[in-house]
């Protein structure tokens, strides 16, 4: 991959695997090596971090990225202008006046796609966009199984839970099929059947969907997008698709369980199986610090190419 072509990162769609490989080679160097080799080469660099939704893992973490390399980050969240009703291009145009050219954006739509497409000042990281994208999330996970297994191929992968809403697995079914990998989906039938049937295994039956899987990605119950005639029975869930440690030893010896985060204890997965060994959700939290900070150093070289 030629990392001058890069000028935002907005979805995964698009990418080879050869893309995937160069990032995977790049954020292992960088972990190997640690805080102390990151070099502040960005001093002049100022980012702004557009906030619209809550989170934790990705904006601290691209904070924490944009102080190792050096660069300045700007925070606006919800108690912004936003809330007076200013729009997303808008803040954008008012943190440029400042001189605040970079910007990492997280929305409940797909607004920056459109933004994206004049902007050339600087780059535009999508940090989680709509129900469909959330590309460092997606590479950050695909990062995480090809460390633990040393490949992505062949392995058997399912995601379970609420699918529907989740923009984290969409973007982790763009680099499965780019890997040429078919995951079992599985989950309610409403929050799995929307999914095309050439892309994925429909697998109603949990016990019948792990028992072969290297890799187990369950998702959070997003109560927040729930539209209001939308029924969720919380313990019919947990019977049928919480992760428990009785579910946890059918899995093969070296599967792995992960989670985007944030988790719900007793939902999605009991306590134990969060803390188990098998569970591999705060690597993958590891991960998106390392994998931000590639993504951060690719995109201000390209830029100042
Ligand atoms: N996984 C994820 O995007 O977490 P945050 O909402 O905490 O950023």
């Amino acid at each position: 991959m030629s990392s001058s072509k890069m000028r935002h990162c907005l979805e995964l769609s698009s990418w080879i695997p050869d893309q995937y490989l160069f990032f995977f080679t790049q954020i292992q160097k960088t972990k190997q090596s640690g805080f102390q080799s990151l070099k502040k080469e960005f001093t002049d660099q100022c980012v702004g971090l557009i906030f619209q939704e809550p989170s934790t893992r990705t904006r601290v973490s691209y904070q924490k990225a944009i102080d190792h390399i050096g660069a300045t980050s700007y925070i606006v969240e919800n108690n912004s202008s936003l809330a007076k009703g200013e729009t997303l291009a808008d803040t954008i145009k008012t943190l440029q006046s400042m001189g605040i050219h970079h910007f990492i954006v997280r929305t409940s739509t797909d607004e920056i796609f459109e933004i994206a497409k004049c902007y050339q000042k600087g780059f535009l990281i999508n940090a989680g966009s709509g129900t469909k994208h959330h590309p460092t999330q997606g590479l950050l996970d695909a990062f995480t199984i090809w460390e633990n297994f040393g490949k992505l191929e062949g392995l058997q992968i399912v995601l379970l839970g609420d699918l529907m809403h989740s923009r984290v697995a969409r973007s982790n079914l763009a680099w499965m099929k780019a890997f040429g990998i078919k995951p079992t989906v599985c989950g309610p039938a409403s929050w799995v059947n929307d999914f095309e049937p050439e892309h994925v295994i429909i697998e109603d039956d949990m016990t019948k969907a792990i028992e072969n899987a290297d890799v187990v990605m369950l998702h959070r119950i997003q109560k927040e997008r729930f539209r209001e005639e939308e029924d969720f029975q919380q313990e019919e869930y947990f019977q049928k698709y919480c992760m428990t440690i009785e579910k946890l030893t059918q899995t093969k010896k070296d599967a792995i369980v992960m989670h985007p985060g944030p988790i719900n204890r007793g939902i999605e997965l009991s306590t134990d199986v969060a803390d188990h060994e098998k569970s591999k959700i705060l690597q993958q939290v590891e991960n998106g610090l390392w994998t931000r900070i590639c993504l951060l150093q690719t995109l201000l070289r390209a830029g100042s190419l």
